[in-house]
């Protein structure tokens, strides 16, 4: 992460990459120009030692190209690419895929955008989404499928852990049954959201996924000061994607890019500290009287189903967990408006903890009654734990679970 797919001698020996702001690039001659677009727009295979040319920033730059090389080696792909956000990289991935009359198969819940695009804008261009849930496992996936025709299966999508109740699917399971849908040797690709654990502490592509698409924005960018988004793959997986991203021109911006680079670097130290926080402050919650039930990774009982996809699947249960609070919305507001520490936003995956109430923001699209069926309790609280020192952390939450007042001198 500190120096691949960089030559500083390239650059005016510039140890660090320089920032590429530019929006187009200078041809060396005409018979270049035409090269660079026959590759970039697959007009012919490549010749042996051909490498593409750089054209214009909504198609290639030099600071998302290395960041893309550094992202395939976190993500164990071939290839991957940058947005804009995290909702491009899944939108740019869904339309690459979907055609009218097709279905997408998805688990349920998952984060709210992500929800709305599924089940309120792809639905007006013919595409349909079939959910199954996330908490019931492989019989729900398989019952789901049976509801729609084998052949009109676009893609199987998942988002494990679930935003926000880290509800686990095998991603595994996903791909038998990927293969089961195949028709004239064609099956759908299995999509998988990484942004709760990834890149860290899950690697979709090498338990079967085909795609794996990250809300940069979180724990990847980590200073809560970008929105970008990743999707990695092997090269002919990727391929529409890269051309629907060209057209729709939701790729990443080069200073984005840059930033994002530059957060490569602390990733692994970041997440490890953030999981270790993570750590003392569900032991905390747990153990107080008014918190009825806390969903976080490593608490999952040996009897639950998810237990053993958990341990196949994931290195560790990151940072990001919710917890019920006794009393619903209004006990859940309570404790949110005394949190002094820790502050009261919808994001997570940055250096600094941030609290949030699912039901009223990030999942309010949502109607109350799917909420309820899908977990998402009135008082259900989210925290995305950063790097303070917990003790610091446990001491707000103490007080905000406490009742004790804001002095009314702040
Ligand atoms: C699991 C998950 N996927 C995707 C997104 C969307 O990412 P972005 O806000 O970068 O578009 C989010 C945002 O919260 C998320 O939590």
């Amino acid at each position: 992460m500190m120096g691949y797919g960089y030559d500083p001698h390239l650059s005016e020996r510039s140890l660090k990459p320089p920032l590429f702001l530019t929006s187009t690039f200078v041809f060396r001659s005409a018979e270049d120009g035409k090269a660079f677009f026959e590759l970039a727009y697959g007009l012919r295979q490549k010749r042996p030692n051909e490498e593409p040319g750089l054209i214009y920033s909504r198609i290639n730059n030099p600071d998302l190209e290395m960041l893309e090389d550094r992202l395939a080696i976190w993500d164990a792909a071939e290839g991957s690419l940058v947005f804009a956000s995290g909702m491009a990289a899944i939108s740019t991935t869904l339309w690459a895929y979907a055609r009218p009359g097709t279905a997408i198969l998805h688990s349920d819940p998952v984060y709210g955008g992500t929800d709305f695009l599924l089940k309120k804008i792809l639905p007006q261009f013919g595409v349909h989404p079939v959910a199954f849930s996330a908490e019931r496992g492989v019989e729900a996936m398989q019952i789901a499928a049976e509801k729609t025709r084998k052949s009109s299966v676009a893609a199987i999508y998942v988002e494990t852990p679930a935003n926000p109740t880290n509800g686990i699917v095998d991603i595994a399971a996903a791909r038998v049954l990927a293969e089961q849908l195949a028709t004239d040797g064609r099956r759908p690709p299995v999509i998988v959201d990484n942004t709760f654990l990834g890149p860290l502490y899950q690697t979709p592509l090498a338990l079967g996924a085909d795609i794996v698409v990250t809300s940069l924005t979180k724990y990847v960018g980590g200073h809560s000061d970008l929105i970008a988004g990743g999707c990695s793959g092997s090269a002919p997986m990727l391929q529409p994607i890269r051309g629907m991203r060209t057209i729709l021109g939701t790729m990443c911006d080069p200073h984005t890019g840059w930033l994002l680079m530059r957060s490569l670097e602390t990733l692994k130290v970041r997440m490890t500290a953030s999981s270790q926080g993570a750590e003392h402050v569900a032991n905390f919650l747990a153990a107080h009287p008014k918190v009825a039930a806390i969903w976080y990774l490593n608490f999952l009982p040996e009897s639950h189903p998810d237990r053993k996809v958990f341990e196949r699947q994931c290195r560790g249960p990151g940072s990001t967990f919710s917890f019920e609070v006794k009393g619903g919305e209004a006990e859940a507001f309570a404790v949110l408006n005394r949190l002094k520490v820790i502050k009261l936003a919808v994001s997570l995956g940055g250096t600094e903890t941030l609290a949030s109430h699912p039901s009223t923001t990030t999942h309010s699209d949502i109607t109350r009654e799917e909420q309820t069926r899908l977990g998402i309790t009135p008082g259900l609280i989210r925290l995305s734990v950063g790097i303070e020192n917990p003790d610091d952390l446990i001491a707000d939450l103490d007080q905000a679970l406490g009742g004790q007042l804001r002095p009314a001198d702040g």
